[in-house]
């Protein structure tokens, strides 16, 4: 995530917490959906820069991940010149960094293999080895100065035929999942779907597009670019003229499974991932709108554009507060404690009108991709 939005958001926590008011500010959940092997879990964790999910071939998201980030300010002093704590790779350990799971309350995981071990041990004690299913969600958390405080869902690919314990209705189950987690108007869907197969047949577009039938939510995910065949690219979809969406499209290029074998670094594979883009014919001209970093950042300016129109409401609630807050007081008879009330308003008025200049400086970001 990009780290000036989480300084924004930091400093409007801050805000609140000064006035006594717990963070209002509700935070879309995404959800990332799509079919098996597309690049869910892939896509999510470099959105989130770090090794922790099991991925691979196959079915291997069986329960849905209910992923909570929550961003908490560091104590340890950051490496020398280095925000990205990826750059650092899984053996790093940061104190400042870790996971819980729901299902250990009080175990602090500040190992990130161990997370993706703890989430594979947990599948299969309740789905068993056999591939397969569960609709009961794994609650992890990640506690980072590095994160913004918000929610991912990694959900099983859809998929038509059972295999192994898979039960005969796999389809309609899978799902059924994942219509519960994409039918909140106030989620963000990732409708991820690899580049080398036919948009017209993405699962994940068609799901998204019977909550969302305006796309107004929904995001383009396009995978494994690299698998394309030599001669054929993705710039028909990008420029909208195959299934257009309001969000747009990003193409990616994530690890492959012979990266994965290899432990290649998400440090290692941003840097690929920049360097094809920007050395494609078809891409080359619109590198800066390809990639992951484009995707992070484009998530970030619709996080953006959610809390300025959540903005008029947090602030009516945190007057109406003061207001009672203040009228307390003066029952007590306390005018200094008074004074403060005012204080704080004004913090938080001040607060509110920086935030809408920071944003009107990126909301450009949003614009489609045009050519
Ligand atoms: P999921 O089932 O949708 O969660 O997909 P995963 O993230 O587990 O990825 C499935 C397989 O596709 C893994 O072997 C990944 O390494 C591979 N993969 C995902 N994205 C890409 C990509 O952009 N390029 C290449 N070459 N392989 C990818
Ligand atoms: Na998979
Ligand atoms: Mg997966």
């Amino acid at each position: 995530m990009d780290s000036s939005l989480i300084r924004t958001v930091n400093k409007l926590q801050d805000a609140f917490s000064t006035v006594g008011v717990h963070n209002p500010v509700d935070l879309p959940q995404i959800a990332v959906i799509g079919s098996q092997s597309s690049g869910k879990s892939s896509v999510l964790e470099n959105i989130v820069g770090r090794d922790f999910l099991p991925r691979g071939t196959g079915i291997v998201t069986r329960r849905p991940l209910i992923l909570q980030l929550i961003n908490r300010p560091g104590t340890s002093k950051p490496a020398e010149g280095s925000e990205d704590p990826s750059a650092h790779g899984n053996d790093h350990e940061n104190p400042d960094e870790w996971g819980e799971f729901l299902h250990l309350p009080g175990q602090k995981f500040h190992n990130f293999e161990k997370i993706r071990e703890e989430i594979i041990k947990d599948t299969e004690l309740k789905t068993g080895k056999n591939l397969g299913i569960s609709p009961q969600p794994i609650n992890l958390r990640i506690y980072s100065p590095n994160v913004l405080t918000l929610t991912l869902v990694d959900l099983p690919g859809m998929t038509q035929v059972p295999v192994g314990d898979q039960p005969k209705d796999i389809e309609r189950q899978i799902r059924d999942m994942i219509l519960k987690y994409i039918t909140k108007p106030n989620a963000i869907i990732l409708a991820v779907t690899s580049a080398n197969t036919d948009l017209a047949n993405s699962s994940g577009l068609k799901l998204a597009r019977e909550v969302d039938p305006e796309g107004l939510r929904t995001i383009g995910v396009l995978t494994k670019i690299d698998l394309m065949d030599e001669g054929t690219d993705v710039i028909d979809i990008l420029a909208g003229r195959v299934i257009p969406l309001k969000l747009g499209y990003v193409p990616v290029v994530n690890r492959g499974q012979r990266d994965i074998e290899r432990k290649k670094s998400i440090f290692k594979a941003l840097d690929s991932e920049r360097e094809y883009f920007e050395n494609h014919a078809s891409y080359r001209s619109k590198a800066m709108y390809c990639g992951t970093p484009f995707l992070a950042r484009k998530l970030n300016t619709i996080l953006m554009l959610h809390i300025r129109n959540t903005l008029p409401e947090i602030k009516a609630k945190i007057q109406a507060t003061l207001v009672k807050y203040q009228q307390e007081l003066l029952q007590l008879g306390d005018p200094s404690e008074e004074n403060n009330a005012g204080l704080v308003l004004n913090i938080i008025t001040e607060f509110c009108t920086e935030f809408r200049t920071i944003l009107d400086g990126n909301s450009n970001d949003l614009s489609s991709f045009e050519l």
